[in-house]
């Protein structure tokens, strides 16, 4: 069977996310296994172009994995037929300006989220790809966790009768950077770089929401940044502008209310980083990154609150483990695996700037929220609008910025 090899421009390869995720655990990993195969047994191969601003680096990451091709100049990799996908990593600032050049440039884009800084941009994107006819695809990598994956069989098979709630903590504490470095970059703290957990964390959201319980209708949101000084790479101290917690109030399409909490400042007790209870009428399920553990409602315990008691149910052997029935892949190398096929069978791919635009949409939203102090409802398609009969806080005068909460 023939092979077709498809030429990747990588932008942003020497951070976290381009580096460990998208170089090495997807587009290598797929080279190293072969490819991927098509429908009709062919296979489709990768060959990834190194793209950064310091050489050496480049000259260094390329040499540890057997890697030919690495430049500094991003236009003349765009100009090269030969690179049929952009694909970006980048800090979410210089994302914008990086994907217009790559639309102009006819490219086929893949990108991280958040798509853009503003909604306005992110929709404005998705627009020119759209009519320069371009491929798009945006990563929505907590889709393919196990743990969502059995949530979405659970929801497929009508186990949860109607959903009425969703519950979600994600979080776990950042070290300040001081006496123990901090386990993130220092730009996610910094509102004039990009940073801030809303940016960061809505966009996942709005994805995991609309494709599992239906598209986010309003948002209130709580932006707090409780860690006022933080360290940088350098030891340097630094003032955190971004918010390091957001408290996030979610109504959907149907009536389904989400509750999600994202905080950077929170101890972990729970099992995973990341945490989901759905309840239904007929059930009750809460994943994680990999778990998965429900309660049908036959088997719902029918508690009685009496304070002057000591209740000595064990509330967690109501739950049953969900099996892992199947081999779970690397979800970002699942979606590119998925992405590449598209890509060549020129089919239509669902999770594109348009899906990201709106991830961006929802972090505005939230953010925006959060400095009204009201609801802020969301309108298919990029407008925004505050709903004026839920003001929140007794006045809004006092609400310029974030609040600052000292720890
Ligand atoms: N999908 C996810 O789960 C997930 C998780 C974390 C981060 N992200 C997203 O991935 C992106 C990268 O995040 P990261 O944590 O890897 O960051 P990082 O700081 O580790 O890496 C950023 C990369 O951008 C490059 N860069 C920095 N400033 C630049 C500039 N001005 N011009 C060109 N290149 C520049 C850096 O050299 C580096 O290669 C962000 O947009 C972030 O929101 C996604």
């Amino acid at each position: 069977m023939t092979s077709r090899t498809i030429g990747i421009i990588m932008n942003g390869v020497s951070g976290r996310m381009g580096y460990r995720q998208h170089l090495v655990r997807s587009i290598l990993a797929i080279r190293d296994q072969g490819g991927v195969e098509l429908p009709d047994g062919s296979r489709v191969t990768v060959r990834p172009l190194l793209v950064g601003r310091n050489e050496q680096k480049l000259a260094e990451l390329a040499a540890k994995h057997g890697i030919e091709d690495f430049t500094t100049d991003l236009d003349a990799a765009l100009a090269d037929p030969q690179w049929e996908i952009y694909a970006d990593f980048l800090v979410t600032k210089a994302r914008a300006s990086a994907l217009r050049k790559a639309i102009a440039a006819g490219k086929t884009i893949y990108t991280e989220k958040p798509t853009a800084e503003t909604a306005e941009e992110a929709f404005e994107l998705a627009r020119l790809a759209a009519s320069a006819g371009v491929r798009t695809g945006v990563v929505h990598d907590k889709l393919y966790l196990p743990g969502l994956q059995k949530l979405r069989r659970l929801i497929d098979s009508g186990f949860f009768g109607r959903i009425l709630s969703v519950r979600g903590e994600f979080g776990y504490w950042v070290f300040e950077g001081d006496w123990q470095p901090a386990q993130r970059p220092s730009w996610n703290y910094r509102t004039e770089d990009g940073g801030g957990i809303i940016v960061d964390m809505f966009p996942h959201w709005n994805y995991v929401i609309e494709n599992l319980f239906g598209p986010v209708r309003s948002v209130y949101a709580q932006a707090s940044v409780h860690i006022p000084r933080r360290w940088d790479e350098q030891g340097a101290p630094y003032e955190a502008t971004a918010e390091d917690a957001a408290y996030g109030i979610f109504e959907l399409d149907g009536g389904i209310v989400a509750q999600i909490n994202s905080s950077w400042t929170v101890r972990v007790d729970r099992n995973e980083l990341v945490e989901f209870q759905v309840d239904g009428t007929h059930g009750s399920a809460v994943v994680g990154l990999f778990g998965c553990r429900i309660q049908p409602r036959n088997a719902t315990p029918k508690p009685v609150w009496n304070p002057d008691l000591a209740d000595d149910h064990d509330y967690d052997a109501d739950w049953v483990d969900v099996p892992t029935n199947e081999v779970f892949q690397n979800g970002f190398k699942q979606q590119w695996e998925e992405f590449l096929v598209s890509h060549v069978l020129d089919t239509p791919y669902e999770f594109d700037l348009a899906a990201g635009a709106r991830g961006v949409q929802l972090a505005e939203a939230g953010l925006r929220s959060s400095r009204e102090g009201r609801k802020v409802a969301l309108e298919p398609g990029g407008a925004l609008d505050s709903l004026d009969s839920v003001d929140s806080r007794e006045s809004l005068d006092t609400l310029e910025s974030l609040d600052v909460v000292e720890s």
